[in-house]
């Protein structure tokens, strides 16, 4: 039906039907999508956009699915913009900056090490966090080094009216692991632009290759997560909680808490969206226990109950 009706208004792109979604996130567990659609154009977007506001549907843009869970019994409308969105190049130049313009689908460490290569610094903060610019927009990527906002000039986003619009840096409220806008429109992210400053290209890629090794020795990177599962409560990284509560390597189904950093759930085979989820219930649980601190999910958890 939705097929149909978009072929006859004049919508470009692909539309998947009933297909298993949740082997595109990191997690890689099961997850039906009854409608996976990758618009082709911001035109198609536009169309496409209005036509499930005027139907009433609601819909999720999936990034790279590496900050995503989707729930056991699926869901049904996705869009998706790694296949058409995922340009960039420079569209200013001066004597000590760039500005680089990424749309929302293409890789966040394709980025990082062209820059790095190129001797643009500024993301190497954001070596070998995985995802696509939109998500790092979205969620604003980051390390202790530093995070994504620090680089965005402006974002282009669209309005669930299917409306273009933008944000420049100074209608962005800097947030944690949160894209905040001055305005209350739900928008999505279209892409950004990126200014970074002119530097030398070795010392760039020496870094970047060093902070890779750091993270790999703390990080779990070779194993099937979203990265970190909670936001870090204001008082204590939420890993350093999660340890001392002693769920280090706690199994449920097929979700196990990481051994190496407790803030890292890792999937398993044959795991499913429900162990995730049980399992971050039970740290939520006996965080909340031992130090009266609500845990809250970095993760995206979306989908039918
Ligand atoms: N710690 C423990 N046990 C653990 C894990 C950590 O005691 O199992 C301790 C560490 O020893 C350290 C402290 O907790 O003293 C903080 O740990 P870490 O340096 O690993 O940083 P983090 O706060 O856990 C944050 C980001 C990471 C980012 C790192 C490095 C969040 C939620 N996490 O982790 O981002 O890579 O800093 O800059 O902000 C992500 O967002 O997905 C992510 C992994």
């Amino acid at each position: 039906m939705i097929k149909k009706e978009l072929n006859k208004l004049d919508f470009k792109g692909n539309i998947l039907t009933d297909i298993d979604v949740g082997k595109t996130t990191a997690f890689k567990t099961k997850a039906l999508c009854n409608y996976f659609i990758e618009p082709f154009d911001l035109k198609s977007l536009s169309i496409l956009v209005k036509y499930l506001k005027k139907k009433n549907e609601d819909f999720f843009i999936l990034g790279g699915g590496y900050n995503t869970l989707i729930k056991t019994n699926g869901i049904k409308i996705i869009i998706s913009f790694k296949r058409f969105f995922h340009k960039f190049g420079l569209v200013k130049e001066t004597k000590n900056e760039v500005y680089l313009n990424v749309q929302a689908g293409a890789m966040l460490q394709k980025i990082c090490w062209h820059c790095a290569i190129k001797g643009y610094q500024g993301l190497n903060s954001l070596i070998g966090i995985p995802g696509t610019i939109g998500g790092a927009v979205f969620m604003n990527a980051g390390t202790k080094k530093g995070d994504i906002f620090s680089v965005i000039e402006e974002v282009l986003l669209m309005d669930y009216s299917g409306e273009q619009f933008k944000a420049a840096k100074n209608e962005i409220l800097p947030s944690y692991r949160e894209l905040k806008l001055k305005t209350d429109k739900k928008f999505i992210i279209l892409g950004c632009t990126l200014k970074l400053l002119k530097t030398n290209s070795e010392k760039l890629v020496k870094e970047a290759k060093k902070l890779l090794v750091e993270r790999k020795n703390s990080q779990p990177l070779n194993e099937k997560s979203c990265g970190c599962f909670f936001k870090n409560p204001e008082s204590s990284p939420a890993g350093m909680l999660i340890d001392k509560t002693g769920l280090k390597d706690k199994r449920i189904g097929g979700a196990r808490v990481s051994n190496l950093h407790g803030n890292f759930i890792i999937s398993e085979e044959g795991c499913t969206a429900l162990d995730i989820i049980k399992l971050k219930e039970l740290i939520q649980k006996k965080v909340k226990n031992k130090f009266d601190l609500t845990l809250e999910p970095e993760v995206k958890i979306v989908g039918r109950d």
